[in-house]
């Protein structure tokens, strides 16, 4: 079965993405803004020059007014005494008020020109002025939505990414659990059910030659004997991979003082266990985790590593648990490995690592082929472990 799995990192790029996006808007608008700003500013100081241009024209055409007022009654004045002028001086004062009126006449076409392009100008301006204030407004927006959004956006792919997070966990446990309990279902199945089924026919087998061959019948029942002994190593081994009873009888400590001591007995490698003893009672799912880990990393040392020297620290401190184990042998590739978790293949590993998870710690392995294998396993002793 393919599993579609949310893929936080895209989330994480859409966001970014987003957000730079509207960076970008609001850059835009910025530029916009300045645009705006500086045409005011150009269109502001050619309204002035235009505005005195304006003044100085309006100016003449009052001064070209009253020449052409006063050439106006001047030449009034001549028509009525026509007696007393001579034809030259006559055409004379004609030409001088025909000249005022058409100075006039272009002065205040001028003028209008002028006005009108103020005019076209001052609303320019008034627009320009606008454009400024919204581009102000929309950028004030602008940023307040993204403010707005960033933290938002970025806790919601938080919030997504913790919701993963524990769903996958929990997967995972469920997967782990089944897995475990398929194992245990096959090692029964296997081991003490079949022999079972044998003692049952061995002891028919015994009952039919009770009578008939008893030194046989001796024989058969010795074969059951060694059967029944066998069958219950079985189920004691069993049992102690289920819960080693004596991490209740005797805590922590002492359980893996045996476990190591039996290791050795069966390994060819020297174990050397550095220990603190807590100062606090373990709740047994944190012992039994820090059991189950030493177990698997002692079980990976005989089956994979080769080694000669393995050394395991315990340390109980003031915040947290840590657990160092280090073996001197043939190491491996961390990074193939963890490609094969993906498949489900070496549980032992990956199981590990979730043990930890499930308590908040933290678990690193580091193996380079040739330089041997280290563990280092923090776990945070939380009241609620303390019991506080
Ligand atoms: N201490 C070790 N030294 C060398 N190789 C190791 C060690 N621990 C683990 N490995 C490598 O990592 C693999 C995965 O280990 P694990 O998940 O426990 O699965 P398994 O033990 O069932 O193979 C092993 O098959 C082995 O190749
Ligand atoms: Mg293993």
């Amino acid at each position: 079965m393919v599993r579609k799995k949310l893929n936080m990192k895209v989330l994480d790029e859409i966001i970014e993405d987003t957000i730079h996006r509207i960076q970008e808007s609001r850059d835009q608008i910025y530029d916009i803004r300045n645009y705006a700003e500086e045409e005011y500013r150009r269109i502001e100081s050619e309204l002035k020059e235009l505005r005195s241009y304006i003044m100085e024209t309006t100016q003449y055409v009052e001064e070209l007014r009253k020449k052409l007022s006063s050439s106006k009654q001047y030449l009034m004045k001549i028509s009525k005494n026509h007696e007393k002028y001579t034809e030259k001086e006559m055409k004379i004062a004609y030409e001088i008020a025909d000249q005022y009126r058409i100075q006039l006449a272009v002065v205040q076409e001028r003028e209008q020109v002028l006005i009108q392009k103020r005019n076209g100008l001052e609303i320019q301006l008034k627009s320009l002025h606008k454009i400024t204030e919204k581009a102000d407004h929309i950028n004030k927006n602008v940023s307040l939505a993204m403010d707005v959004l960033t933290e938002n956006l970025k806790n919601l792919s938080t919030h997504i990414g913790e919701l993963y997070e524990t769903r996958t966990l929990g997967m995972k446990i469920l997967y782990a659990q089944e897995e475990e309990r398929q194992r245990i279902a096959r090692e029964i199945h296997d081991g003490p059910a079949q022999l079972m089924s044998h003692m049952v026919l061995k002891s028919d087998l015994c009952l039919k030659l009770l009578t008939v061959d008893t030194d046989q019948c001796k024989d058969e029942l010795l074969n059951l004997k060694y059967m029944l002994q066998k069958n219950m190593g079985d189920i004691r081994r069993i049992i102690y991979d289920l819960r080693p009873m004596i991490l209740d009888d005797l805590g922590l400590i002492p359980a893996l003082e045996r476990h190591i001591q039996q290791v050795e007995e069966v390994s060819g490698f020297d174990i050397y266990f550095k220990k603190e003893s807590p100062t606090f009672l373990l709740p047994p799912a944190l012992s039994l985790t820090l059991f189950r880990i030493v177990q698997e990393a002692l079980n990976n040392v005989v089956k994979h590593a080769k080694a000669t020297q393995v050394y395991i620290r315990l340390g109980f401190l003031k915040e947290y648990i840590e657990l160092f184990i280090k073996d001197d042998g043939i190491g491996f590739n961390v990074e193939d490995k963890k490609l094969r978790e993906e498949d489900a293949a070496g549980f032992g590993l990956y199981a590990m690592k979730e043990r930890v998870h499930l308590l908040q710690g933290e678990f690193e392995i580091r193996s380079q082929i040739g330089y041997g294998t280290r563990y280092y396993i923090r776990i945070p002793l939380t009241e609620e472990i303390k019991g506080e």
